[in-house]
């Protein structure tokens, strides 16, 4: 077959499968489970849609990971009955989903998502986003693979909304016309996500871990405020490596100073590896056609045991609160849920298997909190005698390393109970120290 009729069977495929959004939507039946595509990759245009159907069905089930937009039938429980929500990860929209009791949280390590999901529930219909067919019939899901491609491979029907606006990557993205059922043509902008600026409390945390980061180190950088700032100090190392599970805009700025290589990595070396992106401009257009960058399943890039195989892995994350015997609660506000344990665990574990590898949780030693039910703000500490109550414990007392706050870094990887209060209290903020002796003492927490 020569290059052009094979361009034209993949076209005419693909024109054979093209639908609109009401047609897609018509598919839908009672009692069916949808699974979307997560963050910038979410397909806008049926979920802005999903409620026209509220008269025809009962009893769907969406599952979905850190949904940006806020879709009509989300926060009104008259669709209680037609659509339930389930989410491996909060934001916004999602805890205000919440309140209004219209989703429900699925506790999970990030790398176990999608491959739980599928031995619980089946997915009748993946939906999700997708850059335009190359000459060989190819797509890319573009901006994740957390468990989009593990779930549209076993789902009855894969329906996508292609997007020209949608960067084309490399690795698990990859997905063949044959494998996909419908495509609807789509235009909108990519989502953006921008980070705020670091403060000083953000570059004096960004400081210590970077000290303590060798040159020639893998990195992961989590969620939040705090990760973000920290690649920022890190402008001055050599030959760093990415694997992790969310690719940032601070490791594009890393790889254009010339500071990410990949050169030393023991696994993949020389490619960025992630499970999704999420960001500005900048970065999607780095991304696109990027052949450095490679989007893998979630299920191997947060599996502790592949992250485990990067020498100097490093592994970043943030907490909420943290008590004083380690466990780390990054996902709840007390019973509240606020975020997901994500990718915490997982790679907190895989840099602790790697050779030469460190896991850091860095957190400011206070937080300034809303007063429930006033619009007053108070400072409280971080670190606590003992977590509030309800408090989802993300990541184990016996799985943290290295704490980091602006007051220093406490490293309790094999550390007693005794040693871990000492070293907590002297990183907290000096005006809760006696208190935390004080209760300490009192809960005979030693
Ligand atoms: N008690 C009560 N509220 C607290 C608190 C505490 N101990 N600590 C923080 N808060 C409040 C803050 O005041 C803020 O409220 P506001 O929005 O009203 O100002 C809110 O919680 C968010 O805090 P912030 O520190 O700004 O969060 P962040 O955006 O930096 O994200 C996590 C931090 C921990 C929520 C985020 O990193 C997360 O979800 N982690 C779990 C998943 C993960 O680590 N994945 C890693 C792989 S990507």
């Amino acid at each position: 077959m020569n290059a052009m009729s094979k361009t034209n069977k993949y076209q005419d495929l693909y024109f054979s499968k093209k639908i609109t959004v009401e047609k897609a939507l018509s598919f839908v039946k009672t009692g069916d489970h949808i699974v979307s595509a997560l963050a910038a990759a979410e397909p806008r245009n049926m979920l802005s849609k999903l409620h026209t159907i509220s008269e025809d069905i009962t009893d769907v089930r969406v599952s979905t990971c850190l949904p940006i937009l806020e879709y009509p039938y989300f926060c009104d429980p008259s669709y209680k009955n037609q659509f339930l929500m389930e989410g491996w990860f909060y934001m916004p929209a999602v805890r205000k989903m919440h309140e209004a009791g219209t989703v429900s949280y699925i506790p999970n390590h990030l790398h176990f998502a999608g491959v739980r999901r599928n031995e619980h529930r089946h997915t009748n219909m993946f939906i999700g986003t997708a850059s335009p067919m190359d000459e060989h019939g190819y797509l890319s899901l573009s901006l994740s693979a957390t468990y989009e491609k593990e779930i549209a491979q076993v789902a009855d029907l894969v329906i996508l909304e292609v997007n020209p606006k949608m960067p084309r990557t490399f690795g698990d993205t990859i997905i063949h016309i044959s494998e996909i059922d419908y495509v609807i043509e789509a235009d909108y902008d990519i989502p953006l996500f921008q980070s705020p600026e670091p403060n000083e409390k953000d570059r004096i945390i960004g400081r210590q871990i970077a000290e303590l980061i060798e040159d020639g180190s893998t990195i992961q950088l989590g969620i939040g405020g705090i990760p973000n700032a920290v690649s920022a100090e890190l402008m001055n190392k050599k030959d760093l490596g990415i694997h992790t599970e969310m690719f940032t805009d601070g490791m594009v700025d890393l790889f254009e100073a010339g500071v990410v290589t990949g050169r030393k990595k023991t696994l993949q070396p020389g490619k960025m590896v992630a499970t999704f992106a999420l960001g500005t401009k900048k970065l999607y257009d780095f991304i696109n056609n990027n052949p450095g960058v490679v989007i893998l399943n979630g299920s191997y890039v947060n599996d502790p045991y592949v992250i485990g195989q990067n020498h100097k892995m490093v592994s970043i994350n943030t907490t909420l609160e943290i008590d004083l015997t380690g466990q780390c609660c990054s996902e709840s506000i007390g019973h509240r849920q606020f975020s997901g344990t994500g990718g915490q665990a997982d790679t907190a574990i895989g840099a602790q298997l790697s050779k030469g590898g460190k896991s850091f949780i860095a957190l400011y030693s206070t937080a300034n909190i809303r007063v429930p039910g006033s619009n007053e703000r108070k400072t409280i500490s971080k670190i606590v005698p003992r977590l509030t109550p309800g408090a989802v414990v993300s990541l184990s007392r016996n799985d943290v390393d290295y704490v980091v706050t602006e007051y220093g870094v406490a490293h309790l990887k094999g550390t007693s109970i005794r040693e871990r209060v000492e070293k907590l209290i002297a990183i907290a903020h000096p005006d809760f120290r006696e208190q935390l002796k004080r209760e300490a003492n009192e809960l005979m927490i030693w």
